[in-house]
């Protein structure tokens, strides 16, 4: 068996890596394709070193641009690649844009395509993502799936039982994985960090792309910064968005993207996280920090009936639940969240 992962965006690296891990265990053959969606340093090629995940095989430099044409120029450029290399499976994550144009390229060349985190739904068609899963699931031979409820939605969809298998969160994997090398960066010392702080990511459309709603978040964050500390490494394009607008985020610590160890640090003593972003709603359940998702709806329901997670759509409530935020005695990691999710998805892959 060869294996051929497509790989594009910062949310997809710690995803390979443990996949990745697994199949080396087992001397399997592997190629890793970069689509080049994130380029910059920060958002890449950091990830890839302290992920110990090998240096992408083929790079395909396709950089930003509409959904459309990023999407057309990673089908374009990964065409000959898959056509070249045929590999047994082409193993795709999440759900980025690299992740549906691999997964259309790849079926149209009767390559067996194979999703992790397969049958998360958020039910909301004006999420790109939202298309994404939808698209890459139907297309999908092999749905690998990261919670029950994913098993569930894909099974009400049609999907047959035998494509289906259940392997649980690879996301943990890798945070297990990092927690030691996160913890000895003492990034949070170095802030000055206490524990009383807050983390906050943003950089959904939803949330930055118009000045109202953008205005709306940053206030709330500012009255949360005159009680505790608030740290938001900002996205680039929500920094770009800051600067549109004019939007000045008073006492909040505007931070560059910082290092996935850096990131889990921080966020592992943290008093509370404020976000809109997919892995950070299940990484936070995994370490029983208190997470406040400023958005309708989530394709992650299971961090919010057995983890730490909530929906706040309306920001202005968001300062009187973060001064309430009590953590779990013990962090409840829903079934499957247990470090072991990269084995069970090579063995499904050898299984097929
Ligand atoms: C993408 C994913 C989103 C994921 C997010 C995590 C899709 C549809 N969206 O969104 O699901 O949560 O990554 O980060 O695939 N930019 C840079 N440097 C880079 C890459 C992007 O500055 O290395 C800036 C550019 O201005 C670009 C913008 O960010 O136009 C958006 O990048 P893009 O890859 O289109 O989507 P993300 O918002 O990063």
């Amino acid at each position: 068996m060869n294996i051929l992962h497509v790989v594009g965006a910062r949310p997809n690296f710690p995803k390979l890596a443990p996949v990745h891990r697994a199949a080396k265990a087992q001397g399997i053959e592997q190629l890793v394709v970069h689509t080049g969606q994130h380029y910059d340093a920060a958002l890449s090629e950091d990830f890839f070193r302290d992920l110990g995940i090998p240096a992408p095989d083929v790079n395909l430099t396709v950089g930003s641009g509409t959904h459309a044409a990023q999407t057309a120029r990673i089908m374009e450029r990964i065409e000959p690649v898959l056509e070249e290399r045929r590999p047994d499976w082409v193993v795709v994550y999440g759900d980025v844009n690299s992740t549906m144009a691999a997964a259309i390229v790849a079926s149209k060349l009767h390559l067996r395509v194979a999703h992790v985190e397969a049958g998360l739904r958020s039910h909301d068609r004006t999420m790109p993502e939202e298309i994404n899963r939808l698209v890459t699931d139907r297309l999908a031979d092999l749905l690998l799936t990261p919670s029950r409820d994913a098993d569930e939605q894909l099974l009400r969809e049609g999907e047959p039982e035998s494509e289906i298998a259940f392997v649980g969160n690879v996301m943990v994997d890798s945070l297990f994985y990092a927690l030691p090398a996160a913890r000895a960066t003492r990034f949070r010392q170095s802030l000055g960090a206490d524990g009383s702080h807050v983390v906050v990511t943003l950089h959904r459309p939803s949330n930055v792309d118009t000045p109202e709603r953008l205005r709306a978040v940053v206030d709330v964050l500012a009255e949360i910064a005159r009680e505790r500390p608030v740290y938001f490494p900002a996205h680039p394009r929500t920094r770009e968005r800051l600067t549109r607008f004019g939007l000045d985020a008073g006492g909040v610590r505007l931070l560059d993207p910082v290092s996935y160890f850096e990131m889990l640090d921080l966020v592992e003593g943290a008093h509370a996280v404020v976000t809109d972003s997919g892995g950070l709603q299940e990484e936070t359940t995994a370490l029983g920090v208190p997470c406040f998702t400023v958005r309708q709806n989530t394709e992650r329901p299971v961090t919010i009936t057995e983890g730490t997670n909530r929906l706040t759509p309306d920001p202005a409530p968001l300062a009187a639940l973060v001064r309430a935020a009590k953590r779990p005695a013990v962090p409840r990691r829903p079934e499957g969240w247990d470090g072991c999710a990269g084995v069970r998805a090579v063995a499904a892959l050898a299984a097929r």
